[in-house]
């Protein structure tokens, strides 16, 4: 019976990439007694969305999708997010979650006033999957149990740790790039370019996922445990530890943290 919420009605501010793939996500999820409500912008997303599932509600202002919702998902950009919120009246009933990465606790609840309950989430688009670590900070258990059906909460304690956390969802682009790098010399090899690309993404979840299902994940340890004295894993971690590459993956980082600041 966990899956089923007593008629929760969750209302959307923003339908851009983001707010569309929550959307997605849970209405193919195995949530049942949820009505969605969506503001009207992105036009095409929230026409498009509302025709796909039946659970999904366009409604003609932002201030309608508050009137008709309990949890409130803000999905707007930040340059609009604060000015937009200060149009809407917000009630004691609503719950409200900010997916805004520079807006900050305090500011964030100076505008929502005067909402019950305020926190800040950072899901990704691979929600729609249902597979997806979403980080939480000040959730409470209702918005916990509800991102619970799209992927794998994470209570997170503090609001610099959030910031933290949010700065690594910017190494998604170096990441594909770095497979899609090996992919190439892979195929540049010789190797079916269907081969190459599948064989990597394939390595790489493996390797998650074993990191994933150990008791106490320690990277140390899994990174010793693959360098065989005198062979290719020893021999590579060695080169490329020693190139610096793993020092440019932190700088780079500590560049994306000052964002926050
Ligand atoms: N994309 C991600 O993976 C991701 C992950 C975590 C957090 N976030 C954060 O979530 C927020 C949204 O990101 P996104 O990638 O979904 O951006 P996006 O695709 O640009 O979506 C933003 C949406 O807000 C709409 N909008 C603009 N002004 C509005 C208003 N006054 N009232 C209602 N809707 C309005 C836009 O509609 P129009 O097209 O009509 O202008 C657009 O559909 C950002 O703060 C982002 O940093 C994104």
């Amino acid at each position: 019976l966990s899956h089923i919420f007593n008629d929760m009605k969750l209302g959307f501010i923003g339908i851009g990439k983001i707010a569309s793939a929550i959307v997605e996500g849970l209405s193919t999820s195995e949530a049942k007694g949820i009505e969605i409500f969506l503001s009207p912008r992105n036009e095409e997303t929230s026409v498009y969305l509302a025709g796909k599932y039946s659970l999904v509600r366009r409604l003609a202002s932002n201030q309608e999708v508050l009137d008709s919702s309990d949890i409130v998902v803000i999905a707007l950009r930040p340059a609009v997010v604060v000015d937009e919120l200060k149009t809407l009246a917000f009630q004691p009933r609503h719950t409200v979650v900010s997916l805004v990465p520079q807006l900050k606790y305090a500011d964030l609840s100076a505008v929502v006033q005067p909402a019950g309950a305020i926190c800040r989430a950072i899901p990704l688009p691979t929600v729609m999957e249902h597979n997806c670590p979403i980080p939480l900070f000040r959730a409470p258990e209702s918005v916990v149990s509800l991102f619970g059906f799209i992927g794998q909460p994470l209570r997170v304690a503090g609001e610099g740790q959030l910031h933290a956390i949010w700065t690594l969802t910017g190494l998604i682009t170096p990441f594909y790039e770095l497979l899609g790098e090996l992919s190439s010399w892979t195929a540049g090899h010789g190797v079916e370019e269907g081969v190459a690309n599948t064989y990597i993404a394939d390595l790489f979840q493996s390797l998650s996922y074993m990191a994933q299902r150990a008791e106490q994940i320690n990277f140390d340890e899994l990174a010793s445990h693959a360098a065989t004295p005198n062979g290719m894993n020893e021999q590579a971690g060695k080169e490329i530890r020693e190139k610096g590459a793993h020092a440019v993956w932190k700088e780079a980082a500590e560049r994306l943290l000052e964002r926050f600041r």
